[in-house]
């Protein structure tokens, strides 16, 4: 054995016990007291634990001739009879490892299998012909010693970056769907930018304090998660949908610059950037005003992309009227990577006798050649999903004029068609002027993915901002906040005169078209609450019995204040260019709401339902 192990102090021991370990026994290595060994200097081993030299990406020609030491999981296995081969697998990368026929190891490596967990001392030597794909791809390590440290099950999928299984499969078995290189690397980019948002807010002064879990209520739009109290029966805590009214809390208590990983909890219908349990870096800071909010969250990206891209992210960011947005976007999340704007058309139209009262708003697209008829029957499903009239399109290709609305074409109307250019169609949507543009602008998202009509490398942040305070609900006929009742009006005057005029000290940060942060300057004023509150048809009673303490709290010296939430899931999955946010969260919710690898929800014992006080509806 040509394993070069010599002590410390050059004193060699026998082992104390006769220990049972056959990597000592068998292959007689210097065994010291305590069951340690040094291999030039370097490598500590005890039984069942080997320190490791290197990492499975870090060895190249530098380190021809070293003896090393690694571990890590078997990746694959090939025996071609004389020789082999083990890719050796840990978080950093792959090693090979090459056991000879002449291997006193040779048969105990013809064992291992796929996920075997194993100890490799062995020389590393350069490779006749490298791998490129392999950060290691240039040598092999010779093994020299092997210690198996655990057996694996066949795994139900292969575990390669390129893997066909299921999602469902995947989360499933998530802690093995966790070892291939690609999913790990989106949580341990996750760590990189929490850390690094962290980092910022930490040297701003401001603390990172938490709140509690078990809560009640916060009005942030969605369903709550209820836990029943077990020593106060028919009465329930509630899961924060965010900390909102502890984080304002907070700066009624004096603790002026407060920010928390706050885990949040929304019983919401899943999308593919929506979880029921998600992250959010909430942030709140008193007597500032919302321009000192939006420099700080500019900061922290700024941060993020030095720490992650190593690139100079360029703020202030661009400010957006909500008007704007609806206006040119079809969205208050506007993706600004990409031109397509919706434009009036009512004014060339006007004469279409379903049009009245209503605005025609539309698109166009400069490649109509490339759009299918089945294809425009999915953007008008599109547009139904999203709340629009029919669709409708007129197409000119070879100067020839077709449409959805042919028996409206005659030579007045084709004189008003002269701004559509050859191969370009105008998609029409009829309605409301905030529906017809919401709708258009889903197919706006939809046409710039169906044709890549952005760069996925660039990155465009932008703030929303002037919002209207309140949104008004055509069927209860009912007024309610467009982001939280605690949010200031710009004028307090407008809101009690005309509340659908009334406009918000509200901001969103949007980044390529999705939403990743938002917030607001809160109302401080215990009137001014209560007017909101009034406005959005809360009675005393409700007032009392959903925010009594809070009401209770603005009277004692509130100071101004104001804050935001970043969505971290989001924008680690826009970071990572993923689009499903199920990546970036370790241990997520499948689209139907379920965890597949705990099995939850589950039923629960009928002594646990007693103990709740809970009687299961049958
Ligand atoms: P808001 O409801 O806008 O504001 O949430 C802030 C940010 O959290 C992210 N987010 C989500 N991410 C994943 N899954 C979800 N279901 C989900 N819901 C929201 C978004 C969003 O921009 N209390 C206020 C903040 C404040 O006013 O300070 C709030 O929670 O990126």
């Amino acid at each position: 054995m040509k394993l070069c192990c010599y002590l410390k102090n050059k004193e060699i021991y026998k082992t104390k016990k006769q220990n049972s370990n056959r990597f000592y026994q068998q292959k007689s290595i210097n065994v010291v007291k305590y069951n340690m060994v040094y291999i030039k200097n370097k490598i500590y081993i005890e039984r069942g634990y080997m320190k490791y030299t290197h990492n499975n990406n870090e060895l190249n020609l530098s380190n021809v001739g070293e003896n090393v030491s690694l571990k890590g999981w078997v990746n694959k296995q090939r025996d071609l009879g004389s020789l082999i081969f083990i890719d050796l697998r840990d978080r950093f990368g792959i090693t090979q490892i090459v056991v000879k026929s002449d291997s006193p190891y040779f048969e105990e490596a013809s064992t291992l299998k796929s996920e075997y967990v194993i100890n490799v001392v062995g020389v590393v030597a350069k490779k006749d012909t490298p791998n490129p794909k392999l950060l290691t791809g240039e040598i092999e390590v010779i093994l020299t010693c092997l210690e198996v440290l655990n057996t694996s099950l066949t795994p139900p999928f292969v575990l390669s970056d390129d893997t066909s299984a299921s999602e469902d499969t995947r989360l499933k078995y998530r802690y093995l769907d966790l070892r291939r290189t690609k999913q790990a690397s989106y949580l341990i980019s996750r760590n990189t930018i929490s850390q690094s948002i962290r980092k910022t807010l930490l040297k701003e002064g401001f603390y990172e304090l938490d709140t509690p879990i078990l809560a009640r209520s916060t009005p942030e739009g969605a369903r709550d998660f209820l836990v029943p109290s077990r020593l106060y029966p028919g009465e329930f805590f509630a899961l924060p949908q965010s900390p909102q009214l502890f984080k304002q809390l907070y700066m009624i208590s004096g603790l002026e610059k407060y920010f928390q990983m706050a885990r949040c909890f929304r019983d919401e219908d899943l999308r593919a950037d929506r979880q029921l349990e998600f992250t959010q870096v909430d942030i709140e800071m008193s007597f500032i005003n919302e321009k000192d909010i939006q420099k700080l969250v500019e900061k922290i990206f700024k941060n993020l992309f030095k720490d992650y891209y190593n690139v100079n992210l360029k703020t202030p960011f661009i400010r957006m009227q909500y008007d704007k947005c609806i206006k040119d976007y079809g969205s208050d999340k506007p993706d600004t990577r990409y031109e397509l704007l919706l434009q009036d058309y009512k004014q060339f139209l006007p004469y279409l006798p379903f049009l009245k009262g209503k605005c025609l708003r539309g698109i166009i697209f400069n490649n109509s050649s490339a759009i299918t008829r089945k294809e425009i029957d999915e953007y008008a499903r599109i547009i139904k999903q999203n709340h629009g009239e029919t669709l409708l399109y007129i197409k000119k290709q070879d100067n020839q004029i077709s449409s959805s609305i042919n028996k409206y074409i005659n030579e007045d109307f084709l004189s008003k068609l002269d701004f559509l250019n050859d191969n370009e169609i105008l998609f029409l949507v009829s309605g409301t002027f905030y529906d017809s543009s919401v709708a258009l602008g889903a197919l706006r998202k939809r046409l710039a993915e169906q044709f890549s009509l952005y760069d996925p490398n660039r990155f465009d942040f932008l703030w929303v901002v002037n919002w209207p305070l309140l949104e008004f609900d055509k069927e209860t006929k009912t007024y309610a906040a467009m982001h939280h009742p605690f949010t200031a009006a710009t004028n307090y005057d407008v809101l009690r005169k005309n509340p659908a005029k009334a406009r918000a000290l509200a901001y969103d940060i949007v980044l390529n078209g999705y939403e990743v942060g938002g917030g607001s300057i809160r109302i401080h004023n215990q009137e001014n609450q209560q007017l909101l509150f009034e406005t959005i048809n809360l009675t005393k009673e409700q007032i009392s019995q959903k925010f009594g303490f809070f009401v209770e709290a603005l009277k004692y010296g509130t100071p101004p204040h104001g804050g935001l939430a970043l969505g971290l899931d989001r924008i680690v999955m826009l970071l990572t260019n993923t689009s499903n946010i199920k990546d970036v969260i370790a241990f997520p919710k499948t689209q139907s709401a379920r965890d597949l690898m705990v099995d939850s929800p589950n039923t629960v014992d009928s002594s646990q339902l007693d103990e709740a006080h809970l009687i299961i509806k049958k």
